[in-house]
């Protein structure tokens, strides 16, 4: 037997200004398939995630909301926790970009970078925007991508979502600024640069060796980038920025979250390696370990150029591998809030069981970059085909007829299907290896497609009806049990909850890919528990249209016209003057929203329960659904009038107001407080 493997995995960091939704899915599902395969086969697999948290859209969403950027990805953090776990997406570590551990390896390689005269300093060109005068970072301007041979329009600063390049604002043609809709107008700021073109010798060597990319990121690599000199990567922004600053620069420069975020890698396998007394440079510096990246097409350029040029500069370990997967497309079109088809995973979770999903995104996935299209139909009859009527069934059709008596003690003649089955586990092992999950799925169903008209043929069910043949049932459901074992264990990657409910039918622990070798006998069965089941198309549909509905209240605001207009004034004059005392007798709060949540038959109200610090907590009815989705409030600081008399309503008793202003319906605005402000301070 070979040795086993040490291999350390990643998936990319999501970024921490939205939910999960089904496209990242595909992603974190593909990968967590591998990394359990991977340990099922003996090897020593840890997965390690983080949020990705820097950068200008925190900054903004934070903003919109009312919070600091750390209560925002704080709460953004539990969110994207809840969302995995609801779809048995283990990682060994789920860090943040915001860690000590992560600013020390950005500092480490920093000073790399910095000791090899790779860092340059100048002034560069920025754009403001011509009404506020405000900077603009890349993410507030749109204009037409600057790369000759793509030149599409409506693109962010940044990089291009069509080809994939990365530039500054600057280069965009005919640019827009996003805050107020006007060309910007261009000033001047200092900027650190990453010589990059240093390396472009390693560069092409380390792509186009042919061992660490698909054979199609290699070449697009080729002739989109190292065919010409790299550019300058600028790494830094200008204060304010929400980010690491950039030592040694007085509070006044940041690393560009793209900077810190693959090093967030490393900076998360330091919070893991840390929390059981290993250090993190046994696997990034460390001889016998392996690397590997799984990413989306649209981040290559950072994990197939600057990434490995940072890691070789500073002396670490190279990823032996980065798999790139496609997009998700849903039937056949991209993902859209409008059709419904902009799923997120706790919608999904709402409706639909977490291994149907897996189960179809491991059917769907190649070792290729072609888009994946979840056609909704075929994915129901899919799984209800497969997993269902062919595999599940196996054991369902027979498990309850040996219930009393277990299985034979020797295992019985069934033709050679049982050995058949053992002697594919190389073949479906290399499948699950190189991400052909396809392929696995298909020579695992193959085997389902043999076992079934076995049962058939033998009919335990008849043979149950003559009490002299119960030799003969006992060992019918034997090999039937047997075949449904190999089959659980091959697909127990995918599949880990039907795995686990396999290990309590036949009371053995599926441990390790050579369960599949040998049968087993003489064992105990318990009685059988449903174990998937039937997807209902009514389930998916529903599915859709929530996904339809909150769409509407979660698109992002447009930008507010900068002159004030006195109209609200007029149409509510002042009330007549009071007193402080009056003033002070309304108890104003700052409060958090612990929770909220619809409430069924009330058209206008939402149900809030608020904490005051510590254990207080107040229910609130709050006439603001037309205008907040629950899940925008969870975390949020708001101000209650925390002494009014509680009032009665139809729903439950209302402890409080929260305050907001607006005419009402969707024009409800709810105030905050500014960072820093805590839960249950007084206002004044
Ligand atoms: N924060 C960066 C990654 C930093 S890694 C050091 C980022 N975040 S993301 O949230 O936008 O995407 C996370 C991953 O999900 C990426 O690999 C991306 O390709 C993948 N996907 C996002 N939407 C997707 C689909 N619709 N389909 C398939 N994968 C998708 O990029
Ligand atoms: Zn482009």
């Amino acid at each position: 037997m070979s040795k086993a493997r040490k291999i350390l995995v990643t998936a990319a960091l999501p970024y921490a200004n939205g939910p999960i939704h089904l496209g990242h899915l595909v992603e974190y599902i593909q990968t967590d398939i591998w990394v359990r395969f991977q340990n099922l086969r003996g090897n020593r697999c840890i997965y390690i995630c983080a949020d990705d948290t820097h950068g200008t859209a925190i900054m903004k969403s934070a903003r919109q909301r009312g919070c600091t950027e750390e209560q925002f990805v704080a709460m953004m953090h539990d969110a994207h926790r809840r969302d995995f776990a609801g779809f048995d997406v283990e990682f060994d570590n789920y860090g943040s970009t915001n860690s000590p551990e992560n600013r020390e390896y950005c500092e480490e390689i920093w000073r790399a970078l910095q000791d090899k005269g790779l860092i340059a300093q100048r002034q560069v060109v920025e754009l403001f925007d011509s009404q506020t005068g405000e900077t603009l970072p890349d993410r507030f301007v749109k204009g037409t991508c600057p790369n000759p041979r793509c030149g599409a329009t409506d693109q962010y600063g940044d990089n291009c979502d069509r080809c994939g390049s990365t530039y500054s604002a600057i280069d965009l043609i005919d640019p827009i600024s996003t805050i107020s809709g006007t060309p910007p107008v261009k000033g001047e700021s200092e900027h650190f640069f990453v010589n990059i073109e240093a390396l472009h010798e390693f560069l092409d060597e380390w792509t186009q060796s042919g061992e660490h990319l698909q054979d199609e990121v290699a070449n697009y690599l080729k002739s989109h980038f190292l065919e010409a000199p790299l550019r300058d990567w600028d790494v830094s922004r200008p204060a304010p920025y929400f980010g690491f600053e950039i030592p040694g620069t007085h509070g006044r420069h940041y690393w560009y979250v793209w900077f810190d975020a693959p090093i967030g890698y490393m900076g998360s396998t330091r919070e893991w390696c840390k929390r059981r007394g290993e250090d993190s440079d046994e696997w990034w510096r460390g001889e016998s370990t392996e690397i590997h990246h799984f990413i989306g097409k649209d981040i290559q350029y950072f994990h197939c150029l600057f990434w490995p040029a940072m890691l070789r500069v500073a002396g670490f370990n190279l990823p032996d591998k980065v798999h790139i997967h496609g997009f998700l497309t849903v039937n056949g079109r991209k993902m859209s809030k409008r059709d419904g088809t902009f799923v997120m995973a706790a919608t999904y979770l709402k409706h639909l069981d977490p291994a149907a999903l897996r189960y179809y995104y491991a059917a769907k996935l190649g070792p290729r970059l072609d888009d994946i299209d979840m056609n909704l139909d075929e994915f129901v009859a899919k799984v209800n085909a497969d997993i269902v009527g062919k595999v599940v069934n196996l054991a369902s059709r027979t498990a309850k007829f040996v219930e009393s008596t277990g299985l034979s003690p020797v295992y019985p003649d069934d033709g050679g299907l049982f050995a058949q089955a053992a002697s594919v586990a190389d073949e479906i092992a290399a499948a699950y290896e190189s991400c052909d999950y396809n392929r696995a799925v298909r020579l695992v169903l193959e085997m389902a497609d043999r076992a079934n008209p076995y049962v058939e043929n033998a009919a335990p069910w008849s043979l149950k009806k003559d009490p002299g043949r119960a030799k003969e049932l006992q060992d019918v459901c034997t090999v039937a049990l047997n075949l449904f074992r190999q089959i659980a264990v091959y697909l127990s990657p995918v599949l880990p909850r039907l795995a686990k409910q396999t290990e309590e039918l036949l009371g053995q622990p599926i441990r390790h890919w050579d369960e599949v070798q040998t049968p087993l006998v003489g064992t105990p069965v318990a009685p059988f528990r449903h174990m998937m089941q039937r997807i209902d198309k009514k389930d998916v549909q529903a599915m859709i249209e929530e996904s339809r509905e909150s769409a509407l209240g979660a698109e992002s605001p447009k930008p507010q016209p900068l002159q004030d207009s006195d109209e609200a004034l007029k149409a509510e004059p002042l009330a007549p003057t009071c007193t402080i005392d009056d003033f002070t007798k309304v108890d104003l709060r700052i409060a958090r929203v612990v929770s909220a949540e619809h409430v069924p038959d009330a058209e206008k109200l939402l149900k809030l329960v608020l904490s005051l610090g510590g254990e207080e907590r107040r229910t609130v009815f709050a006439g603001i659904k037309k205008a907040y989705q629950p899940e925008q409030l969870v975390g949020r600081m708001v101000v209650m009038a925390a002494n009014l008399a509680p009032r009665k309503m139809k729903f439950g008793l209302s402890e409080g107001m929260v305050l907001a202003s607006g005419p009402g319906g969707a024009e409800v605005f709810l105030l905050g407080a500014d960072s820093g402000a805590k839960p249950g301070q007084r206002v004044h």
